[in-house]
């Protein structure tokens, strides 16, 4: 397979005696490890929606990713991600999807489409897109179709309960008030399966007629030259459609308690991500990242071992999980423990240390903003500390994958009104509360640091000019209000802004390869404030030092920093002190 380096990191791995174009020195010494593009890759994700709107009606747009292309380059990433942008009704913002093969109206066109990848490519960045297959729109055709009559074509492309054997057993329906997955519906006296809304019901992945219409689905999509795709809840695919009742007793015993474990990682998934392989993904040279919803330590490497045949790499939620108050809808700890946050991290590193290849993130367009909920986002700290996570985030081992809007330090909207919420997830949540008589005002209180998807999701903020630079128009959700300071033209004129760091970061990561290959190792485990690991490659070794904390903090590891090279650090005044800091983040190459 051709691997296309960038002429850097091409000069640097051969330094290192990863590759050679000599043929009988490649003989002798092996490469250690197995390259891949994707491996190497930073994969920057772009929530069209709200990236650029140039129509003037409030939304993002093809056009508007088009028109800043040469941003996005500038950034020094390689592969852009985006969300769904095919045909849907929006109950879930593009993840309800009526059409796989055309684009979503308020998004543009097919040749608009075409042109951005064009775009792209012309400029060396790859494409990824979403797959959204675990479930439809109701809107879809298959879905109008299967519901007309239980005897219809397409019956079993979706999940079907005939009401006269009773309710089915309690699935959970994630975007629904009342919780349920199941929804009866009168035409045949039925009920149907789904996960997330009513609007977006389940596939039935054991039709190999719709297995197929998939497989097609996507190799149209690969001839045109998509570079690869991102499976939405790919390990849901698969689930026991015998349906039987589940208890909390089962989960307990069986699943660690938890309902995605259990929806996940059904019978036969594993057939058919194998299939997938070889009816669409072997044919291209191509990258496939399972979103891991239920995704564990122990079945990581069931997704992505390269000799199993299947997807690429997986991203799991136990990092993005941690902190949260059990009981409540992404409540919060701000007391979140570090020395936990170390330890998941380390785990899922060691996890791909022989085999498989891992995965990192800490924000996307289903998180709150990540210096909001991992760093501090009042004033003195926002920018230091969202340097400082994006510092770990392109110094760890694994792709990592970053998410639109973090480059500028983008904060939570910590909106004030459930009226200002458009995600579906948030208003049944509230919803919830409100049914059972809870404490409203304090459920929004606690989206402001929490979980609410709308947090990470508000438009980008291009500049200081009304709606940020963004929109002519009323945007579809509010802009930040501190787009006035917080923005990418401001941050463009300074060098030490937010937006410089992550492109020197991209720089410092592309120039050496110990920071993708190289072996990680904690240190200074139990320090309650300080992140501290050494990545090493061929005898090269590099320090990453990060304070969690708003307080200076001693990072314990022993090592003189007294001949260490400083490689980049987020003060404007460099220091090599194992004394850091608030939010200080200092990588070395040790001497
Ligand atoms: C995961 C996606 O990231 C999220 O945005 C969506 O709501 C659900 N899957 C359902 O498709």
């Amino acid at each position: 397979m051709k691997v296309a380096l960038s002429k850097g990191m091409a000069i640097a791995l051969f330094c290192f005696g990863l590759v050679s174009t000599n043929p009988s020195v490649a003989q002798e010494k092996k490469p250690t490890v197995d390259r891949k593009w994707w491996k190497e890759a930073v994969v920057y994700q772009i929530y069209p929606r709200s990236f650029k709107d140039t129509d003037g009606d409030g939304v993002g747009d093809l056009k508007g990713i088009i028109q800043k292309l040469d941003y996005i380059k500038s950034l020094g990433i390689d592969v852009v991600w985006l969300n769904p942008i095919y045909g849907s009704p929006n109950a879930d913002n593009g993840y309800d999807i009526s059409d796989y093969q055309s684009i979503m109206k308020e998004f543009g066109t097919m040749e608009d489409f075409d042109a951005l990848l064009k775009g792209m490519h012309e400029r060396g960045i790859k494409l990824v897109m979403d797959l959204v297959v675990n479930h439809s729109s109701d809107e879809h055709k298959w879905f109008q179709e299967s519901r007309k009559s239980r005897d219809n074509p397409y019956r079993d492309y979706y999940h079907w309960w005939p009401a006269e054997k009773g309710k089915p057993a309690f699935r959970p329906g994630a975007f629904e008030a009342d919780g349920s997955g199941w929804r009866h519906d009168k035409q045949t006296d039925s009920y149907y399966l789904h996960y997330f809304s009513y609007k977006q019901p389940d596939l039935n992945w054991e039709n190999p007629k719709l297995r197929q219409e998939i497989y097609s689905m996507m190799n149209w999509w690969f001839q045109k030259g998509i570079d690869g795709f991102r499976m939405d809840v790919i390990p849901f695919i698969a689930k026991d459609t015998t349906f039987p009742v589940i208890t909390q007793a089962d989960l307990d015993k069986n699943y660690q308690g938890r309902w995605d474990v259990f929806m996940a990682s059904g019978p036969h998934l594993h057939d058919y991500l194998k299939e997938m392989n070889k009816e669409v993904l072997s044919k291209y040279d191509v990258m496939a990242l399972a979103e891991g919803a239920g995704m564990t330590l122990k079945s990581a490497h069931d997704f992505v071992d390269a000799d199993r045949k299947e997807l690429d790499m997986g991203y799991h939620f136990e990092g993005t999980n941690l902190g949260y108050i059990p009981g409540y809808f992404k409540k919060m700890n701000p007391k979140w423990s570090l020395v936990d946050f170390k330890k998941i991290y380390s785990d899922w590193d060691a996890v791909y240390d022989q085999k498989g290849w891992g995965t990192i993130y800490l924000g996307n367009h289903d998180q709150p903003r990540m210096t909001s909920r991992w760093g501090n986002d009042a004033p003195e700290f926002s920018a230091v500390s969202s340097k400082m996570l994006t510092t770990f985030l392109l110094s760890m081992k694994g792709t990592p994958y970053y998410y639109n809007g973090d480059e500028i330090g983008m904060v939570n909207a910590k909106f004030n009104k459930i009226e200002d919420y458009r995600d579906i997830e948030t208003i049944a949540e509230y919803e919830k509360v409100k049914i059972a008589g809870g404490d409203l005002k304090q459920f929004i209180e606690d989206q402001k640091t929490g979980g609410a998807r709308d947090n990470g999701r508000t438009p980008f903020q291009w500049d200081s000019s009304k709606n940020g630079g963004f929109s002519t128009a009323e945007p579809w959700l509010k802009v930040n209000d501190n787009h006035t300071t917080l923005n990418a033209a401001a941050q463009e004129k300074d060098p030490n802004s937010v937006l410089n760091y992550f492109r020197k970061m991209t720089k410092l990561r592309k120039s050496n390869p110990v920071l993708v290959y190289g072996k990680y190792t904690l240190l200074d485990k139990e320090n309650p404030n300080v992140y501290a690991y050494t990545r090493e490659l061929d005898g090269k070794k590099v320090l990453v030092l990060l304070n969690f904390s708003a307080k200076n903090a001693v990072a314990n590891t022993g090592i003189n920093l007294k001949n260490a090279k400083v490689l980049i650090n987020n003060y404007a005044t460099v220091s090599k002190k194992a004394t850091l800091r608030p939010y200080e983040a200092l990588v070395l190459e040790l001497k």
